[in-house]
This record gives C-alpha cells, structure tokens and sequence, in this order.
C-alpha cells in the first residue's frame, strides 16, 4: 500500500482525496496496489472540509512520517514550497506538485535534488491536459519544433465572452473569476505570467532551456480592445493569448503575448476556458491536445495519475525528461528582439492631408513592409489605420512604433498584435 500526505488540502487537494476513494478500483488495479492518503496540511484547522483523513497544520507532521511514501505539494508560492519540496526530496519521498510557479524558477535546482527519486508535475501545465506525458514520453523520439497554444483558461475565457458578446473586459474578468480559474491575483492570467511559467516548463522539456519569466517576452491580454476584437472578426481573424515556443537553429524563441490567428486554424477554434496546446516533432508532424486546464477534479485527475505511475514503479525518468544536453549541445534563448513575426498595427490619426504618406514613410524608415492596409473613419476628424506587415523584427516594429507615436497626427499610442 502506498501511503500519501498532500500539503495544502485546498480545492485541488479535496478533489485528490476524493478521486483516490471514488476511483479506487480502477486506480489500485493500474497503481498495481491500494492507494490512501494519510494525512494532509491546512492552514485553518477549524474549516470542516468533510475528509476521512488526519488533518494537521504543521508541515512536519507529514515530512516527518516514515509511513508516507509521497507528499503531494499544493501549497501554492515559490520560496515556501520550494523548502518543503526539498525537504521531502531529501528524506528520500517522493514528490507531486501542480506548483507551476515553483517549477518556473527552481525546475532545474530540483531536478539535481530529486535524482532518481520520484519527482512529477503533470497538473502544473494545462491543468488536466497530459501534456508533461505528451512531450516528455509520447513525443520522446522527436525533435521539437514548436509549442504553442492557450495556455491559460481565464484569459481565454475573457477573449472569448469579448468576441461573442461583446462584453466589457472588466465585466467579464469578473466572470471568469467567479468560475474559479483565476488565480489569486488575477494579474498572473491576464499579465500573462500563468501562461509563462506553464511555458517555461514545456520548454524545458522539449528544449532543455534554462529560463525564467524575467528572461522572456511576457504581455498579457490587458490591452486587447473591444474595437480591436470586432476589426479581427471582420477580417477573419480570433484573438487568443498564446504561449510560444520555437526552435531557430540553436536557438529557442519564448514569448506570451495576444495574438491574432486566423479564425480557421484550430487553436483559434479553442473557446471559453479550455487549453490547447499544438506541439510540433520533426517526425511526427503537428500533435495538439485539447481539454480543462484547471478546476478541482482535472487537476487532480493529473495529480492522482503520476501518484499511480510513482506506485507502479517507484522511480522517476530525469525529471525533465533528458540527462545531457539534447541537441549535443547547450540551445540558447533567442533575444527578444531578433524575435520575427508579422503584425497588426491600428493607428488613429487626424485625417488630414498628407497623413498616409507620412505614416508609410516611417515604415520604410524602419524597413517594415505593409502587406495590407485599411482606412476606417473612427470620429468626424480622425480615423483609424488598420495595417497588417510583413515578416518584421520585433526590434525595428518597437523603434517605428514610438515614432510614430510621437508625430503630431498620431491621437494615440498604436496598439500592436503580433499575428500568427
Ligand atoms: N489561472 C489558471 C488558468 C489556472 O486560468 O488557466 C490553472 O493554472
């Protein structure tokens, strides 16, 4: 029998007891033994949370039981965690967390710690998604293209409710926040930094990159417009924050930011507050996986999943997956401003005389190709320049962008979405 102690019995840790008692037959069959969990750790001891198990607030309580084989993290935070993971690791348990912060800065320090004790993390990217198994096992043989995808459910959610009815972004953060996929502070989602850290350790495993989110481009979704949503519409187009990461030769590009997918590509199609994550491998081709990147019982559904690999057989691969530099030598991380993509540019501008010309003028400066451009009156003396360029670099789109928003016609700093 294999004996757990989960730290931090929250909404996920419920739904990990529960699952272990409502899916015990199939869980012991494949676990190969009976599964319990033993005790757990909160912080207010008088909240009923109706569980059949010992409830202590003292973390000692679990990393000092010889009884408990692995101790389930779910505690939330970098440095605390961080502690009790180590602590754990080195009394020889076994560890499961969903923590994607804790992973986000110290992956690399915990993989040297753990060795070859159990150390799994599938409910930290993607929620119930398999994604850790996907890229780490499944898509093992492959070298990896890229990833990408949505990664955060509350700001899709937030896209989605902004383009199908028009609702106002407060309004709807509010929303997303009542369905309780929002993290605490609510900025982790919608700054991007959630969908960064989940990328971080994808890429991690796919590329063997040693990142942190102060490393890489991170926007989030909080200048995203309603006017800009309906323009994207119009033209075929869905906006979705994405992760991204691409491999260039010997180097790998990381960025979260809004970007605008044409409506038919199938992350596009990906709603409400599902994750969709699209990996692809030089031999497989294009993978994508789809389904709940959190709430309660997916989570948990991942968290109980590597309990049973562990008690099948009681060692991990490398955490990450490799042991050696991947490629025969170290990837690096792309600068963020060789990044190349295309863009969507809106400028508003007074409509006078002269303006387009002017406004091109800058782009040839910068050495920016247009490849598309509209003109759509916004009020009776000013309109708004809607243009799509070629593949740019990000460095000369930031030059030319505060340019052009320092000439006299321009109303408004231009808003920028990198398109896909
Ligand atoms: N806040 C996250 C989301 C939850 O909205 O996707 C899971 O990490």
């Amino acid at each position: 029998m294999i004996k757990v102690g989960i730290i931090g019995v929250g909404t996920v840790g419920t739904s990990v007891v529960n699952i272990l008692k409502d899916n015990a037959d199939v869980i012991s069959a494949r676990a190969g033994q009976d599964i319990v969990v033993k005790s757990g750790v909160v912080k207010n001891l008088n909240k009923d949370r109706g569980l059949d198990i010992t409830i202590t607030d003292n973390v000692d309580d679990i990393l000092n039981d010889s009884e408990i084989d692995i101790v389930v993290e779910l505690m939330g935070g970098v440095e605390e965690p961080f502690e009790v993971v180590k602590k754990a690791l080195k009394s020889g348990k076994a560890v499961v967390t969903a923590n994607k912060a804790l992973l986000a800065y110290h992956r690399y320090e915990l993989q040297e710690i753990a060795g070859t004790i159990a150390f799994e993390y599938e409910a930290s990217v993607a929620g119930g998604i398999p994604i850790i198994n996907a890229l780490r096992d499944g898509l093992s043989a492959n070298h990896i293209e890229s990833i990408m995808g949505i990664m955060n459910g509350t700001s899709n959610y937030m896209m989605t409710k902004m383009a199908e009815d028009g609702v106002a972004y407060d309004d709807i953060l509010k929303e997303a926040q009542d369905l309780g996929y929002a993290e605490a502070d609510p900025t982790f989602d919608v700054g991007g930094y959630d969908a960064a850290h989940k990328l971080l350790i994808l890429a991690s495993i796919a590329y063997g990159i040693d990142a942190k989110p102060e490393d890489i481009l991170i926007e989030g979704i909080q200048n995203v417009t309603q006017e800009d949503i309906s323009f994207a519409k119009e033209f075929g187009y869905a906006i979705k924050l994405l992760g991204i990461a691409k491999k260039d030769g010997n180097e790998v590009e990381l960025r979260v930011h809004a970007c605008l997918i044409k409506q038919e590509e199938m992350i596009a199609k990906i709603d409400g507050v599902m994750n969709g994550i699209s990996v692809v491998g030089d031999k497989v081709g294009e993978t994508l996986y789809y389904g709940p990147g959190a709430g309660g019982d997916a989570t948990a559904s991942a968290v109980v999943a590597n309990i049973i690999d562990i008690a099948r057989s009681g060692k991990s691969t490398p955490m990450l997956g490799f042991d050696k530099p991947m490629e025969g030598k170290q990837l690096t991380l792309k600068p963020t401003e060789n990044i190349e993509s295309k863009y969507y540019l809106r400028i508003n501008v007074s409509d006078k005389t002269g303006v387009l010309a002017k406004i091109t003028k800058v782009f040839e400066d910068n050495s920016i190709s247009v490849e598309t451009m509209l003109q759509r009156p916004a009020s009776t003396n000013s309109a708004n320049l809607l243009i799509s360029t070629h593949i740019a670099y990000e460095r000369d789109i930031q030059n030319m962008i505060k340019e052009i928003a320092s000439l006299n016609f321009v109303n408004s700093t231009p808003v920028m979405i990198r398109m896909v």
